[in-house]
């Protein structure tokens, strides 16, 4: 996985964080920074929920790449709780009964003080032509437009001074030209990035046929050492039943048929609990001791995932095999929003980790660690979570 080094100001604070080429800002806003005041809707751009303040400018975050924003000054919600103009949008928010929900709100309220300080003038018209940027499902608009003309009324009434604190002109952000010529003769403010080097797992040759249905949104490497030698595990490899019964929570429901798996999954996540059951595929390459495992499975509140599981086995030493493994999936329905978690790293970190040390115990002869056979439990990856937040918050912030 590439990453790059962003260093930008977030509600006047200097933050300097480390993210994938394809991080969008909301999420290093909500999952990073954890300022979650900016809401997610649609994420396609087009609901307005997720709008912030970039160079002054309001900004959808969900389409707008967190390495875009180098050098640049973001605010979010949490940054206007003593800004003049704010101020007086939300009382006239709650006079005018211009939220119920409040999902909209924070996207709003953005758009809202641009208006206020970039069209001193606006009549009812123009307020809901700035404002159809932004959707709400609960108000009917109504009282949203009378707030922010009330609040343009009051200062016009008060002779209060608008200053229009944009200070540059074009898309958000491009007041920072450090651009950086790519191929196409396009130019590109993102750090250039090299094509990182195939992972032995990625080596592995595709067939047409095992294209992914969805576009992943999950992508994990993981590796680890076991110490045998590497044609032993690769025997234990070949044996599929052995294999799945490695793996915490899984279990196959029928015996291997040609390469044919049919199983489940089973994920105890604190409250939530989910099976996913399904069927997989699997091709190997024992000449060069890889193999890919393509599959599909439903949860039975509605949620589908399908992906492929990549592995490689190389020599580690004398004695012992480095396993590589590198999966890609995707989540649909209830559950997608799992996938955007850092959790969900987390949870592939202990599936690895509960796989590596039952494939190591069944090598030296042994049948299980306890893990083998039981649900996955990851009740305490919120914890780890927690914890991880707070190192990371204490770590920007510094
Ligand atoms: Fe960004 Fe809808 S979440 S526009
Ligand atoms: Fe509910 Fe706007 S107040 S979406």
């Amino acid at each position: 996985m590439t990453t790059h080094t962003v260093r930008l100001t977030v509600n006047q604070k200097p933050v300097t964080a480390t993210v994938e080429a394809r991080t969008q800002l909301v999420d290093l806003l909500r999952e990073d920074l954890l300022l979650t005041g900016t809401h997610i809707g649609c994420e396609h751009g087009v609901c307005g929920a997720c709008t912030v303040h970039i160079d002054n400018v309001p900004a959808r975050s969900c389409i707008t790449f967190a390495v875009a924003c180098q050098g640049s000054a973001i605010r979010t919600i949490e940054d206007f709780d003593d800004d003049e103009v704010m101020k007086q949008l939300r009382s006239a928010f709650s006079r005018e009964h211009a939220l119920q929900c409040g999902y909209c709100t924070p996207g709003m309220l953005a758009t809202s003080r641009d208006i206020v300080r970039r069209l001193p003038d606006a009549d009812l018209k123009r307020i809901r032509i700035e404002l159809s940027g932004n959707l709400c499902r609960c108000t009917g608009y109504s009282g949203i437009v009378r707030a922010v003309h009330s609040v343009l009324e009051e200062r016009r009434r008060t002779g209060a001074a608008t200053t229009l604190d944009r200070s540059a002109i074009g898309p958000a952000g491009s007041g920072h030209a450090g651009t950086v010529s790519v191929s196409g003769g396009m130019n590109h403010r993102t750090p250039e990035a090299k094509t990182p080097e195939p992972s032995a797992a990625q080596r592995i040759t595709t067939s047409a046929s095992g294209r992914l249905s969805n576009t992943p949104n999950i992508r994990i490497q993981q590796s680890f050492v076991v110490n045998s030698p590497r044609d032993q595990v690769w025997a234990m490899f070949e044996n599929l039943e052995e294999v799945i019964s490695c793996m915490p929570g899984a279990a196959l429901t029928e015996p291997p048929q040609d390469d044919r798996l049919v199983g489940h999954i089973r994920i105890a996540m604190g409250p939530i609990k989910a099976t996913f059951r399904g069927q997989a595929e699997i091709e190997r390459d024992p000449a060069a001791y890889i193999g890919v495992i393509r599959g599909s499975g439903n949860e039975e509140r509605g949620s589908s995932t399908s992906g492929e599981l990549r592995y490689a086995l190389l020599v580690g030493g004398e004695r012992s095999t480095r396993v590589e493994v590198e999966i890609a999936a995707a989540i649909k329905g209830p559950l997608a929003h799992f996938s955007r978690s850092s959790l969900v790293t987390q949870l592939a970190a202990r599936l690895t980790q509960g796989f590596s040390d039952n494939l190591a115990a069944r090598l030296r002869g042994e049948t299980s660690t306890g893990t083998a056979g039981a649900d996955l439990k990851v009740g305490s990856l919120f914890i780890d979570a927690i914890r991880g937040y707070l190192k990371k918050m204490l770590g920007f912030w510094r």
